[in-house]
């Protein structure tokens, strides 16, 4: 089954949970992928030293970081839900039809998967962990040092931030397929190319941040 497939079978089911399945589109999109970009943004102030960092990441006030976790978190908590529902619900048929667009379906939910992994670990270690333990943000030079000195770090972040940028870049795809956005052939045929174009850009600034970070490491 293709992903517009996917998407259009959507229509025979009951309102309820047609609803709640466009919601979680949009919700997906805004405000979680704006803010999942924005950070990736702020992070390559580590080009620009621990203070400008420091700034953009994990400055501001207690205020402004509870409203941020709670405008981010309460999305991704329900993102997540649904998208673990829909990965156990459906299955991928890459096998009997190996399609591009079957490929990128079953991409898009191997690295939801990732992503399982890897939010959890860096929510846990880069925002929780260091406030709850040590009473302040994650700091500049610990994570830059880590970035340099542990190849473990290294590589989980390398993955993790590639499963982002992929599993982003995608969903903008089946996120405008699914909202009715783009309909056509043609329509079709230039929204792969975006998604190909987000991809790249969004895995060059995340990866452009970590190698910011690993050159402060040093
Ligand atoms: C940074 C975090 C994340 C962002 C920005 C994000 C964004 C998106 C977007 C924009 C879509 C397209 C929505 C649509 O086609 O209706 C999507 C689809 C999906 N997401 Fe996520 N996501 C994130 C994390 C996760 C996590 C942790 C899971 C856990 C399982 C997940 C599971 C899925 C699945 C299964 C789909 C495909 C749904 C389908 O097409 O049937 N996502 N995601």
């Amino acid at each position: 089954m293709t992903e517009a497939a996917a998407h259009t079978e959507d229509a025979s089911k009951p309102l309820r949970e047609l609803i709640a399945s466009r919601l979680a589109t949009v919700l997906a999109i805004a405000p979680l992928g704006v803010w999942t970009v924005w950070h990736l943004w702020d992070n390559l102030n580590s080009w620009r030293g621990g203070e400008a960092w420091g700034l953009a990441v994990t400055g501001g006030s207690q205020l402004t970081h509870a409203i941020g976790a709670v405008v981010v978190l309460v999305p991704l908590v329900l993102h997540t839900i649904w998208g673990i529902v829909r990965v156990m619900r459906t299955r991928p048929n890459l096998g009997a039809y190996p399609y591009y667009a079957n490929l990128k379906y079953l991409v898009q939910r191997l690295t939801a998967l990732g992503l399982l992994g890897f939010l959890g670990a860096h929510l846990w270690l880069a925002a929780i962990k260091p406030r709850l333990t040590e009473g302040h943000p994650e700091e500049f030079a610990d994570l830059a040092k880590q970035m340099h000195h542990h190849m473990p770090t290294l590589g989980v972040y390398l993955l993790g931030t590639l499963a982002v940028a992929y599993h982003l870049a995608n969903g903008v795809q089946t996120a405008s397929i699914a909202l009715g956005l783009v309909t056509t052939r043609d329509g079709l045929k230039r929204l792969d190319k975006v998604s190909l174009v987000l991809f790249v850009i969004f895995a060059a600034m995340a990866w452009g941040a970590i190698g910011g970070l690993y050159r402060a490491g040093t």
